[in-house]
């Protein structure tokens, strides 16, 4: 049965989005969820046609151009949440002896900058005192980082979280949004590989657990069993 909200999610196209897209649209939600080529996106399209409640769009984020004529297209659709999930782990070696300029650009552009931007474009359309959620991880930690390495990774979540403190000290505090930065756990995905802990379902499950349940206003880091993780 609908549950009478609605959920944009940024990619959705395979892991956890794809994942996330699922379990949403079990419990009700109306999802409209996003990806790069859907026409490669085979398994959301046919997660779309079992559910009934999945809508695809198409978005690259960090194409500015494609996100204007996804807020136009969308201009017309209150959102309760709005969930930027798309990201991506960088090189191999991340040293930083021996990182180049244009993977410190791409990762730095697509973690931190693209769903910050994102949020600010279409948070108009985020109903007073709805969610925005941006997905980080645990090694976007400051506090956490006792052990160095994936340089590149860490900074780009780190500059996440540091970005999206200014969308939910702005426009968030203006409506009132719940701000989520969350950490999925470490996830057997292409992204997480076959060795993670912890699988899709049981992720998602507790990712949408917290969704549902963190209705207070402000900015906050958790995880998917919806405890506090130190900045
Ligand atoms: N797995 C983990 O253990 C783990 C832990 C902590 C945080 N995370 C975070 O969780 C999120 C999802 O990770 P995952 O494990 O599901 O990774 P994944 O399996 O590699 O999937 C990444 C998703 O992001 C999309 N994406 C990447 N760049 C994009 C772009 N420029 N435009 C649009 N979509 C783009 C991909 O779309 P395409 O199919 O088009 O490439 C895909 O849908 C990421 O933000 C990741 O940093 C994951």
């Amino acid at each position: 049965m609908s549950n009478g909200k609605t959920v944009l999610l940024i990619g959705a196209s395979r892991g956890l989005g794809l994942g996330l897209a699922g379990e949403l649209a079990r419990r009700g939600w109306q999802v409209i969820a996003t990806a790069r080529d859907p026409s490669k996106a085979t398994e959301l399209t046919a997660l779309a046609a079992s559910t009934g409640r999945i809508e695809i769009e198409k978005l690259d984020v960090d194409d500015v151009g494609q996100l204007e004529a996804l807020a136009a297209r969308l201009a017309s659709r209150p959102l309760d949440v709005l969930f930027v999930n798309a990201g991506i782990s960088g090189p191999r070696d991340q040293s930083v002896a021996d990182l180049s300029r244009v993977d410190v650009a791409q990762v730095m552009w697509t973690n931190a900058l693209s769903p910050v931007r994102i949020a600010g474009r279409l948070q108009p359309q985020v109903a007073a005192g709805g969610t925005v959620a941006f997905m980080s991880s645990l090694l976007g930690s400051i506090a956490g980082n006792t052990s160095g390495g994936f340089e590149l990774y860490r900074i780009s979540k780190a500059s996440l979280n540091m970005l999206a403190r200014g969308f939910a000290a702005t426009a968030g505090k203006d409506k009132n949004l719940v701000v989520l930065n969350l950490h999925p756990g470490w996830v057997r995905t292409d992204m997480g590989g076959p060795q993670a802990p912890v699988g899709v379902e049981e992720s998602v499950r507790g990712l949408a657990d917290v969704l549902e349940a963190r209705r207070d206003a402000g900015h906050h880091y958790l995880d998917y069993q919806g405890r506090e993780l130190p900045w």
